[in-house]
Order: C-alpha cells, then structure tokens, then sequence
C-alpha cells in the first residue's frame, strides 16, 4: 500500500467520519492495548465498540489474543478511544498499515497516546509479569520512512524531543509507588519478529542496552510523535531471557502474562485519567 498525502488526508478523514457515524465522541487519549491486555476495555464506561472491518483503511488483524476493535469510551470520567489489537510488521503489513490508525486516533481528537505491549525482560532485575514504564525505544524495524514526500535530507529526530513523555513517565512512577506496584524503567527494542529470540540474541540486546525486547509499539510511536501527540508506554514484562537457563516463549504464555499482569496495568492508568480528568 502506497498512497499519496492528498490520498492519505481524505482516507484518515473517511476512517473519522465513519467513526463519527457510529459516535459522535471525542476522545482525549487513545489507548492501545497489546497481547492479552484487550480485557481492559472491560473498565469502560458507556463503551461503543467499532470492529476495524468497518473501518476503512484500517488493518483485518489476525494475530492471537487481539480483537481487533475500536471502543470509545470513558475510563475514570475520561473520553477514550481504545485500540483493542494492532497490526504487526509480522503479519505482512506495510508500515503505513500499522501506523495509519494512529492518524485516525489523532483526527478524532486525541492528544495523547498510551501504548502496550508485551515483551521478553533483557534486564536480569526484571520478573515475570512486571511492568516497565518505556523511556526510550532502539528502532530495529528501521522505521525511518515518514508520510508525505521522500525525505531530501535528514529529519530532526523526533521532532528534537524523546518520544516518551518524561512527565507522564514520572506521573506513572509516583502512582505505582503509591500502589505498591512495581514499575520498571527502561529501553524497549523492536524486532519484526515473528521469531522469538535466540539465546545468543538476548544476550546481544542486553549488551545493546536493552531492558525489553517486543515486536511493535516503535511505528506507531514514531506517528504520533509526528502528530506532536504527548505519548506514553508500557511493557509488560512476559518472560525473562537467561543466558544461563535456556527458556521458550509461546505466544500463548505471552497473553496469559498480559492478562495476569493487565488490572495492575489498568489501576495505574486509572488513576492517570483521573488525574488528567481533574486538569
Ligand atoms: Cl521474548 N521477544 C520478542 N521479540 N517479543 C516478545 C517477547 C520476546 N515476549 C513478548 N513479546
């Protein structure tokens, strides 16, 4: 799929207004909910549910334990627009596939991007089922190509700022502490996938600095960012690459992970929108 800017304006505008004809509703932030998490959309208030085929330009997702749907929403009095699955690099979509629903996110309104994820703990602190607030990304999808014109020179990166918002990152932090939750910190590097990794390459990306390794989450980053949309993210934390104890992933393992460690997930991002809501 290659589209034109023109092009691409007026798809993002269709995909709005078909929204809009189920909902009039404007979110605030726009929630994506990665492998297992998709149970969170059970916290929403006044839900409205959109499957992505009735959406145009939107990816038919297809990999395991993701729905597949838009829900609008209000989660602790605010308006929310949650993504409940995403598209990957993986199942053979382009990257403008996986990053054009962030634009329609955007065209409705919101300004502010919460992204999940699961994702192989690197950093040996990390256990089972933690969660780690991303505070900066290693792009090894080389997601370099942006919308519009091809680039002639070098673009700033990332509009000069770090993509994580570091203000939403501490107010996650002092909420989790006041929880009692443990909340890590730390750099998530993106693979296509669909592979796990070696032995040998967790070791290579702990040694690259590393905390966290997954399959998505950067592209649709890197798009709202563009937007200038605030954005904030978090892995939960599936497994724990050893170099010494040979250890499997299975798809499988990795949504039971999302849904166990979800409402802990969810409370911190609760009380985030309350916060926001009181603003
Ligand atoms: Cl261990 N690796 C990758 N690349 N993605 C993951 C994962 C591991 N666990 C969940 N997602």
């Amino acid at each position: 799929l290659s589209l034109s800017p023109a092009k691409l304006t007026a798809l993002v505008a269709e995909a709005r207004d078909r929204v809009f004809a189920k909902r009039i509703f404007q979110p605030r932030v726009a929630i994506v909910l990665g492998s297992g998490l998709g149970d969170l959309a059970t916290r929403l208030t006044h839900p409205t549910a959109l499957p992505y085929s009735e959406i145009p330009g939107f990816p038919r997702t297809h990999a395991v334990g993701h729905a597949g749907q838009l829900i609008l929403g209000f989660l602790a009095g605010v308006p929310v627009v949650l993504m409940q699955g995403r598209a990957h690099r993986y199942e053979g979509f382009s990257n403008l596939h996986v990053r054009f629903p962030i634009r329609c996110l955007h065209a409705l309104g919101a300004t502010t991007l919460i992204v999940t994820n699961a994702a192989g703990g690197l950093n040996t602190r990390f256990q089972k089922g933690d969660l780690m607030a991303i505070d900066s990304h290693i792009d090894f999808l080389w997601n370099r190509q942006q919308w519009g014109k091809p680039h002639v020179r070098p673009t700033p990166p990332l509009r000069g700022k770090c993509p994580y918002d570091f203000g939403l990152i501490h107010h996650a932090n002092s909420i989790a502490r006041r929880k009692d939750i443990t909340l890590h910190q730390g750099t998530y590097l993106a693979t296509l996938g669909p592979t796990y990794e070696t032995r040998g390459e967790y070791r290579m990306f702990r040694q690259l600095g590393a905390d966290a390794v997954g399959m998505s989450t950067v592209p649709e980053v890197l798009t709202a960012r563009e937007l200038s949309m605030q954005v904030l993210g978090f892995s939960v934390i599936t497994n724990v690459a050893s170099t010494d104890i040979p250890q499997s992933t299975s798809h499988s393992e990795v949504v039971d992970l999302g849904n166990e460690a979800g409402p802990r997930l969810m409370d911190i991002l609760e009380d985030l929108l309350q916060d926001m809501a009181g603003q």
